[in-house]
């Protein structure tokens, strides 16, 4: 399958690269990348010297009988227009997340795509963390028990980065940049209805588009999930904490430091009381001896380029398209969701 990049900046530099190395492994489905399409002239340079052909408009792509596919990797307010450009010439696309700008505009994207009868992939390429799917492996296979609380957190210290992730206009913000990865994941694990939600955005620095947020999730199967963004943090948390009612799980950090302790006699009769601050307590007092037990985390690694490989396959028509509409519909919904909670200070109870 022969594809072009549209929009080589940050993100479709790494696509390019990675494509290479898929195809090193010979995939049954192999995705040559041929050209390059960006507005910008130095990054067309770029790509010029690293090897692909330059298309100096859009029309020169639908042209072109040779491009299979598309891979549309530029900011989020352009992605509606090259998706329904590229439904109508009839190739296969591949678009960066967040799909688009928001629930409507998603709803006609794949209204054009199933329309054109074509391939289209939203590359919610987290799915293939292996720090969610190692949760995700506890979660499914209730290794701490019953779990009731997941936090789910990415920490930065390095602001909004970039130009067009400031503004609202180009579809900026963290809610759209990094929400759209974590409400996904979230959706992916806990296969529930929600019942309500509440989310605060963060404005540190004054920009127009949210710097962070918190988002509580409560679903109808009684689990609370909670989501924190943050781009002004230099002591980070854990980037995942569950409970459960049999232990807590952490990971750390994108290395998958962390571990699990599980309780083996909850009520510890040997407790033993501590001085805490200006006190005493036996509530809070860390546990001892041979109560709970400490396990080593039960690392899931994700398929190598299982993301590219499922476009390839399902382009051929060996398989189904992995992302699949209705669930990326729902993750714009609860953005949307979260956005009004946001704005107006009220917990949502539309059931999404
Ligand atoms: N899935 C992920 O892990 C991940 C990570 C980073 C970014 N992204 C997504 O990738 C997309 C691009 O982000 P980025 O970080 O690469 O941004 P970037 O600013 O680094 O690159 C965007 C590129 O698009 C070009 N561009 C802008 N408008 C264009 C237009 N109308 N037509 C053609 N080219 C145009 C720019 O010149 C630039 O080279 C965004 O949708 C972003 O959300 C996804």
């Amino acid at each position: 399958m022969n594809l072009v990049i549209i929009g080589y900046g940050g993100m479709g530099g790494y696509h390019a690269q990675k494509l290479k190395e898929y195809n090193e492994g010979k995939p049954i489905a192999p995705i040559t990348v041929i050209g390059v399409y960006d507005i910008d002239k130095q990054r067309e340079l770029i790509a010029q010297k690293n090897g692909y052909k330059i298309y100096s408009n859009q029309q020169e792509i639908w042209a072109d009988k040779n491009v299979d596919a598309v891979l549309i990797a530029t900011p989020n307010d352009v992605h509606a227009m090259y998706v329904m450009a590229a439904s109508k010439a009839g190739k296969n696309m591949i678009c960066e997340k967040p799909i688009g700008m928001n629930c409507l505009e998603a709803e006609q994207m794949y209204a054009f795509a199933k329309e054109a009868n074509i391939i289209f992939s939203i590359h919610q390429n987290r799915r293939w963390d292996d720090d969610f799917l190692t949760i995700k492996n506890i979660f499914d296979n209730s290794l701490i028990g019953d779990v009731y609380c997941i936090e789910s957190r990415v920490m930065g210290s390095n602001g909004i980065p970039g130009a067009w992730r400031k503004e609202k206009a180009h579809g900026g913000g963290m809610m759209l940049d990094w929400g759209v990865h974590l409400i996904d994941q979230m959706l992916q694990m806990v296969k529930s209805p929600i019942q309500s939600l509440y989310c605060e955005y963060s404005y540190i620095y004054g920009e127009e588009v949210d710097d962070g947020c918190n988002l509580t999730v409560n679903f109808e199967n009684g689990i609370k999930y909670r989501i924190i963004i943050a781009t002004d943090c230099f002591r980070n948390l854990p980037r995942w904490q569950v409970y459960g009612t049999q232990g807590t799980a952490t990971i750390n950090d994108w290395n998958l430091s962390g571990g699990i302790t599980r309780v083996l006699i909850r009520d510890d009769k040997n407790l033993i009381g501590i001085k805490a601050g200006n006190g005493f307590t036996r509530t809070m007092a860390p546990r001892i001896g041979n109560s709970i037990e400490q396990i080593d985390l039960p690392i899931v690694n994700a398929e190598p380029f299982a993301f590219y490989k499922n476009f390839g396959a399902s382009c051929l028509g060996h398989t189904e398209n992995i992302i699949k509409p209705e669930e990326v519909i729902r993750v714009c919904k609860v953005m949307e969701a979260a956005e009004r909670s946001a704005k107006q200070n009220i917990v949502i109870k539309d059931k999404l």
